[in-house]
């Protein structure tokens, strides 16, 4: 099995960022152990980080194909990234969208995503365990399609 693991805008100054929010650790740290939890689940993971949306858009077009889900976190593009929501859309595949503050508690505008409609699950406010838990439940889904 394989998934895309992708990061949106600012997320690869984990670490420098305001830690009440989005905890200490780095974009890598985060990275090792979902691959340590990937090697659990028996998937592989591709990671891909990028600040505009566009980068973010090619790589799901050019990669799509050759996997089974995405587990995203679009950072700011969570609350106005449309042309993000249309290319997950168009990828056909099962999306997970995390957060690692809690969105919902927040400002206003931080309250709105315009990706959770197309996504199977939103886990946010867990900090990195946002992640673990969204592989987790990304990979449970997967799997169960499968059978
Ligand atoms: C975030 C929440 C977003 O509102 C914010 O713009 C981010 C990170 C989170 O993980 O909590 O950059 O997606």
């Amino acid at each position: 099995m394989k998934i895309l693991v992708i990061n949106g805008p600012n997320l690869n100054m984990l670490g420098r960022r305001d830690a009440e929010h989005y905890g200490a650790e780095t974009l890598p740290a985060i990275g090792r152990e979902l691959n340590q939890k990937a090697k659990s689940l028996g998937c592989q993971l591709t990671f891909f980080q990028s600040n505009h949306e566009g980068a973010i858009i090619d790589f799901i077009q050019e990669n799509s194909d050759r996997v089974d889900g995405i587990l995203i976190n679009p950072a700011a593009l969570t609350h106005y990234g449309y042309s993000l929501h249309d290319a997950l859309l168009d990828a056909g595949l099962p999306v997970v969208e995390v957060h690692l503050s809690d969105i919902k508690a927040r400002e206003e505008w931080r309250k709105i995503s315009v990706i959770s409609d197309i996504a199977i699950k939103q886990i946010s406010g867990l900090k990195k365990q946002s992640y673990i838990l969204g592989l987790e439940a990304l990979v449970k889904h997967i799997k169960r399609e499968k059978k």
